[in-house]
């Protein structure tokens, strides 16, 4: 199953904030590796740290009140979370790009469109100014602006905020980067320019074989551009494996109920189920499942103990004491009796 090399190698990560109200523990030991050239998904409800997670990554965490408290994240024989800030800066120009789920903050507001993508193309690429000026044109009109031209003299805030979402996504693109992460690239965009923008992702990831780690809401955008996909809840993992088997036989119950939740784009559905209640505030359940206040399938073990990953058949795991070993027996033998 990990025949590929892994890229990046994320490690019992832990990010916190530390603020009036308390520790908020956002990313709570999570454990993954992006694979050499693959795409990978992460998807889970509003404030389960999947921002916080590719912040951790970028070295971009805000501190204070943020800080990585535990764990590695490994990128070619370094730890990032130990980089000095001036070599993490070189990694974020040139080995990892991100496209950020709030556009503004990373286009600066003093320096023109062309100036920005200049700069990077000329620091990090061997092309000479008119070379890099052609290619920042090209790749403006890539990401769906026709006007690239003129748009190279504008000013940030002179474009809309779906324009500048695309000026993002071509800064991020144009120095074609190892790794690229893509926090909601598209959640703004109408879905002419979403599906274009998926394309470009994807063509990079073909012709590159750059790995990108997709977060996103959108089960659809999952099921057509990534190939794992990783579910995560209230700062944990829950569940991870191939797109098809996660969709098509889910192993936890949260993923069933995300599932369950959205308008289905390959099974016919009768009605849309949403989960029950709310996700929780990060680090107010001190024991037991995450879940269990959620969960249709819930038992007493769940609110007595953590679950781990557990591995299943299939290739997936998850984090659910009803895919462990025993459980698993009985949970399946009364669905049968039932
Ligand atoms: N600067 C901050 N100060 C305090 N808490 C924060 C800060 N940034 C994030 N958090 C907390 O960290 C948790 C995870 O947030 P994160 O932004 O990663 O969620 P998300 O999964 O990206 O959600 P969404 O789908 O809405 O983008 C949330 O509970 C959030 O309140
Ligand atoms: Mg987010």
């Amino acid at each position: 199953m990990d025949s590929k090399r892994e890229v990046l190698s994320v490690n019992g990560l832990r990010t916190s904030f530390f603020t009036d109200g308390g520790i908020v523990p956002a990313v709570d030991g999570i454990t993954f590796g992006l694979r050499e050239g693959e795409i990978l998904g992460i998807v889970g409800e509003s404030g389960c740290g999947k921002s916080v997670t590719s912040l951790s990554i970028m070295g971009l965490v805000p501190n204070p009140p943020g800080k990585v408290t535990g764990g590695e994240i490994l990128y070619g024989g370094r730890d990032l979370t130990k980089l000095p800030e001036r070599q993490m800066r070189k990694v974020r120009g040139n080995d990892i790009a991100m496209i950020f789920q709030e556009p503004m903050t990373s286009l600066n507001p003093l320096f023109t469109i062309g100036n920005q993508m200049m700069e990077a193309l000329l620091i990090h690429t061997k092309l000479g100014k008119r070379k890099a000026r052609e290619r920042a044109v090209e790749m403006l009109r890539l990401v769906g602006l026709p006007r690239a031209e003129e748009m190279m003299d504008d000013y940030p805030h002179q474009l809309s905020g779906g324009m500048r979402q695309r000026v993002m996504i071509a800064m991020a693109l144009v120095c074609e980067p190892n790794i690229l992460i893509a926090d909601e690239p598209t959640t703004a965009l109408d879905v002419t320019i979403q599906a274009q923008i998926l394309k470009l992702m994807k063509d990079l990831n073909d012709r590159l074989n750059t790995a990108v780690l997709l977060i996103t809401h959108d089960l659809g955008v999952v099921a057509e551009t990534c190939e794992r996909v990783l579910v995560m809840y209230a700062g944990q993992i829950v569940e991870e494996g191939p797109v098809e088997d996660i969709f098509n036989d889910p192993q936890h119950p949260y993923t069933e109920g995300l599932l369950k939740s959205v308008p289905d784009m390959r099974f016919k559905q009768e009605r849309l189920v949403p989960i029950q209640g709310n996700v929780p505030r990060p680090g107010s359940i001190k024991h037991g499942c995450r879940f269990a206040a959620r969960c249709p399938y819930v038992f007493d073990r769940c609110t007595a103990e953590d679950p781990d990953l557990y591995g299943t058949p299939s290739g997936q795991r998850a984090r659910c004491f009803l895919r462990d070993g025993k459980e698993a027996a009985a949970h399946d033998e009364a669905l049968v009796e039932s």
